[in-house]
């Protein structure tokens, strides 16, 4: 039995930002290059000021240069000089929700320990997890001196 608590409530956003950010994350899931596993992955960001940013899976012939959805749509941010997140959602062709991989959780953590990441199913099924709980003990910016919102 999993004791990472999951949340079922969206706390840090309205319910009308709630249904506008299933269906992006959901839509994001067409932007998926996946020929291989045929896995789609979408992902939707909600930047501290309001903005979504959208990205999905892209697989390589040479398995292991793929990037999760989690990682294009965080780079992109970062590319666009955002520092700061309200949440991070994920989602897929399964019914049931997905959690980020190990090397995406690290990833999540450069914008903080305790982002929130919002999973949705296929048919309606939402779970919330905070990135502290599925990445504890983490390593971060800060150990290494320094605060990631002064560095633009
Ligand atoms: N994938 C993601 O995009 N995010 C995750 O957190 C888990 C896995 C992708 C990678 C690969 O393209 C496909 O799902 C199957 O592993």
């Amino acid at each position: 039995m999993s004791t990472v608590p999951i949340h079922t409530d969206h706390d840090e956003i309205s319910a009308e930002e709630f249904d506008l950010l299933q269906q992006k994350v959901l839509d994001a899931r067409n932007l998926s290059y996946s020929p291989y596993s045929k896995f789609r992955v979408g992902c939707t960001l909600m930047t501290e000021s309001g903005e979504y940013i959208s990205g999905a899976n892209l697989e390589n012939a040479a398995y292991g240069a793929c990037i999760c959805a989690e990682r294009t749509a965080l780079s992109k941010a970062l590319l666009e000089g955002h520092r700061k997140l309200k949440l991070i959602a994920i989602s897929s062709d399964s019914e049931e929700p997905i959690t980020p991989c190990g090397i995406c959780r690290q990833f999540i953590r450069e914008f903080g320990p305790s982002v929130p990441v919002y999973m949705f199913g296929t048919k309606g099924k939402f779970q919330k997890v905070y990135l502290q709980d599925l990445l504890p003990l983490s390593f971060g910016p800060e150990n290494l001196g320094i605060d990631p919102e002064h560095y633009k």
